[in-house]
């Protein structure tokens, strides 16, 4: 699937997925702050319209039992968060994530909101989750895929631990194409991200391989394609702000 894009070019024998978790752990200090002030505060909406089309798609369920979601690379748990102020009753939350400094960061601010009972976080790898097949009513994936060192590993193991019916949900990043919102989308995301995220994060690299990851991704149909050969049936694409992301849905 094209030319493997990894954060650190100098990094000898680490594999994608070790360089990922390192820089997630280095830039987890300013992960929150970089987010939300790149994205102008638009990330959090676009999880919301995402977590709306996962609680539409449950709320067609007779099951009375509770409800378990997984929110896969859940960093520094922003997606599992939203799943419990979705309003979405009796619901608890596994989020997974390769980096403990991710994780760490996501443990403190779900003990600061009281949800310690109902959401736990886990360090796994998405290509080979500790969860028996069936286990999850749902799942989301808020801007990992494009990280995961095997998509289509990760892919499968999702789709595995969902139960018959279950729905994923993963949003991307995705790349404009109407203009102005293209050029202005390319200038922000090749230069000033780079710069402003290197000045804060102290990580050279983390935010100059955001753009580069996103330009070498399969997005719209071509990711579709591969969610229906990972076995999700009725996938779905909504397109967000432009193009700029990208929810992807697909039911087991
Ligand atoms: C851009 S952050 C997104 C965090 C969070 N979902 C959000 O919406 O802010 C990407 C996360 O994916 C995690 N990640 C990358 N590859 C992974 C893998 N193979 N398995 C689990 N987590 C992974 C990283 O450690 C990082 O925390």
């Amino acid at each position: 699937m094209g030319t493997k894009i990894t954060p650190y070019t100098q990094s000898g024998q680490e594999s994608k997925k070790e360089q990922v978790a390192r820089m997630f752990d280095n830039i987890a200090h300013s992960y929150d702050f970089l987010n939300h002030f790149f994205s102008l505060g638009i990330d959090v909406l676009w999880r919301k319209k995402a977590m709306r089309l996962l609680k539409v798609h449950l709320g067609a369920k007779s099951d009375p039992r509770p409800l378990h979601l997984m929110d896969m690379a859940t960093g520094t748990a922003d997606f599992a968060l939203e799943a419990m102020r979705s309003g979405i009753d009796n619901l608890n939350v596994t989020g997974v994530d390769i980096s403990p400094g991710m994780l760490s960061i996501g443990r403190k601010k779900v003990e600061r909101r009281g949800w310690s009972k109902c959401i736990k976080l886990i360090e796994g790898d998405s290509a080979d989750l500790p969860f028996a097949a069936n286990t999850f009513d749902g799942y989301t994936v808020a801007f990992g895929v494009r990280n995961f060192e095997k998509l289509e590993k990760g892919l499968n193991e999702m789709h595995r631990t969902l139960k018959p019916g279950g729905m994923g949900v993963i949003l991307e990043f995705s790349k404009p194409t109407a203009t102005p919102i293209k050029q202005i989308f390319h200038f922000y995301f090749h230069t000033l991200m780079p710069g402003v995220g290197k000045l804060v994060s102290k990580d050279s690299d983390a935010y100059s391989y955001l753009p580069e990851s996103v330009e070498a991704f399969p997005e719209g149909d071509d990711f579709v394609k591969i969610m229906e050969k990972c076995g999700y049936k009725k996938c779905h694409m909504h397109r967000l702000t432009g193009g700029i992301a990208s929810i992807y849905t697909g039911v087991k």
